[in-house]
């Protein structure tokens, strides 16, 4: 009898195929491990996965679409059950996730959306919101001035939902003149170096003359005040971030950043896990949003972004214990 029971449970397990979590095999392809912030989403990430019993296999393409499509096909070809993609051009994947979709692969948009292509789930954060903090803490500091805008990578959704923002709490204050734009630039990449450049020569156009710079992230916001500290500027002009990395939110500390939004990675990437292996089980992931990506309303799963400045960094990224207070006030 005993026999029979394990030969059956046997049988069922097999027969079962992906509906159990140990044999899904995940494919995760990321933007760009340099920047701090996708580390932490991958090792939670895959942390969470593997606690579900899923195989997950990681890329990066270091900000290069092509490496990124080569690394989906790649993904593709090892037989991947579901893909989760961190897009580096969320317009240039149609091609590669319908070969994907054919091979029965489910895929989630993992932070960025991906558009005009068949996906099966968006998790992100409300990323409109994320650039109405940024500019309501600039705003609030600084009513009025000379205002430089530094958006981030062209090619990523993100940054033209977080420019979105920050244009509706800044253009009321444009038409009245209490806001002037001295200058508008995207960061390739998101680069730190990338916007050191672009932070250098506004200075240079603007004769230093710059009260605020509008930035859409802590990459971009470190070059940018490299460039500041350069012309003794740094806690002088104001400027915003997002993601609270630790270089980021010491500056926040010191003074010479004004703000960051925190965005909690661990609830992101923890759900993500979850979603990933709902789809690899063909099961439908709950969802509290839907946005079109141009062929369809994505199930969509959006967190709440906290805008984070000295006051309040206790309360938010140090309870959460996203960084020590050892660490952050060294
Ligand atoms: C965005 C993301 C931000 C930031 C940036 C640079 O898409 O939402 O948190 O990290 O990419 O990688």
């Amino acid at each position: 009898m005993k026999k029979l029971i394990t030969l059956l449970c046997t049988a069922l397990i097999a027969l079962s195929g992906p509906a159990f979590a140990k044999d899904i095999k995940v494919g995760m392809v990321i933007d760009d491990l340099r920047l701090e912030r996708w580390q932490k989403d991958r090792d939670i990430f895959v942390d969470k996965a593997e606690s579900l019993g899923a195989k997950v296999y990681v890329q990066s393409a270091n900000g290069n679409e092509q490496t990124q499509i080569s690394q989906i096909e790649n993904m593709i070809s090892r037989g991947v059950d579901v893909l989760v993609i961190i897009p580096t051009n969320g317009e240039v994947l149609s091609n590669v996730i319908k070969e994907a979709k054919r091979d029965g692969i489910n895929v989630l948009a993992y932070d960025r959306l991906i558009s005009n292509a068949d996906i099966d789930f968006y998790l992100s954060f409300d990323n409109e919101k994320v650039g109405e903090m940024q500019a309501q803490s600039l705003v609030d500091a600084k009513p009025s001035g000379k205002y430089f805008l530094m958006g981030g990578a062209p090619t990523d959704n993100n940054a033209k939902l977080f420019r979105q923002g920050q244009m509706n709490i800044l253009q009321p204050k444009i038409d009245s003149g209490a806001v002037e734009v001295v200058g508008d630039q995207w960061v390739d990449s998101w680069l730190a170096e990338n916007a050191l450049k672009i932070m250098e020569n506004a200075l240079t156009a603007n004769h230093n003359d710059i009260d605020v710079v509008v930035a859409s992230n802590d990459a971009t916001a470190g070059g940018a005040i490299q460039a500041l500290d350069a012309q003794g500027l740094a806690g002088k002009v104001l400027i915003s971030g997002q993601d609270a990395d630790l270089a980021a939110v010491r500056r926040i500390v010191d003074g010479t950043q004004t703000m960051t939004v925190y965005k909690p990675i661990t609830a992101l990437a923890t759900r993500a896990a979850e979603i990933a292996v709902e789809l690899g089980q063909q099961k439908t992931p709950a969802s509290n949003a839907s946005l079109n990506n141009g062929v369809k309303d994505v199930p969509s799963w959006l967190l709440e972004p906290v805008a984070v400045t000295r006051t309040n960094l206790k309360t938010t990224v140090i309870a959460d214990k996203f960084h020590s207070e050892q660490e952050v006030y060294r």
